[in-house]
């Protein structure tokens, strides 16, 4: 009895193998969000606690092992590649590609054309290399606390110091309140 039930329930998606495709969607979307979300939460929370303990030169070490880890941990525990890039970036290693980067320039100029940023994301399906990528993106906007302390243009010099230490090539400064500072990344390749 119970399995008739289901059945029926599932019956019109198999039958339409459109919506099929639409509801998958919408679920690769949804699961993006809630990755981005616990890898928000995860790096805040860090960020915050080593903050409170030893301030902004303590607190660039533990960004500096921990926001890779947690990253890492994030993208095997929901299967995609969940990350954060920038046009300009502190760690090579999150530097965009040629998608990233031009959502990320689209993103700055819905910004500038009054869009809200907590409402601005954008999902699709890309060919990459002969295969179909499911690709989400949302803004990273800067606040005025605490992220102006380590990209902000008045540094402490030893916040400068440390942060020259860890990334000879950082190019993640001179940031003001309120100005986009980044993405969040996600990529799938699906089968
Ligand atoms: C204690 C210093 C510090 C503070 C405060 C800080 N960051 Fe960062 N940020 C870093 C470091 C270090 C990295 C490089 C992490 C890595 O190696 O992956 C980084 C990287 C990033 C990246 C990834 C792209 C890149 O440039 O490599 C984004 C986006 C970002 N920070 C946004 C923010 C935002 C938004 C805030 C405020 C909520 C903030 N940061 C606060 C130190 C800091």
């Amino acid at each position: 009895m119970r399995f008739a039930v289901v059945f029926a329930a599932l019956l019109p998606i198999f039958a339409q193998p459109a919506l099929a495709g639409e509801t998958s969607a919408d679920q690769m979307v949804g699961k993006a969000r809630a990755a981005i979300k616990e890898l928000g939460g995860g790096l805040k929370e860090k960020l915050v606690s080593a903050m409170k303990e030893g301030g902004p030169v303590a607190a660039l070490d533990v960004c500096n092992i921990d926001a890779p880890k947690i990253a890492a941990e994030r993208s095997a525990a929901s299967g995609m590649d969940v990350g954060r890039t920038a046009l300009k970036v502190r760690n090579p290693n999150n530097a965009p590609d040629e998608f990233e980067k031009s959502v990320m320039e689209q993103f700055v100029a819905d910004l500038k054309a009054g869009a809200d940023a907590s409402k601005l994301d954008r999902a699709e399906v890309v060919m990459q290399d002969g295969k179909m990528v499911f690709r989400y993106m949302k803004p990273i906007m800067t606040a005025s606390k605490p992220c102006l302390a380590c990209h902000g243009s008045e540094l402490k010099p030893a916040v400068a110091s440390k942060i020259k230490e860890l990334y000879p090539e950082d190019n993640a400064t001179g940031f003001s309140a309120g100005e986009m500072r980044g993405a969040f990344t996600v990529t799938k390749t699906l089968d």
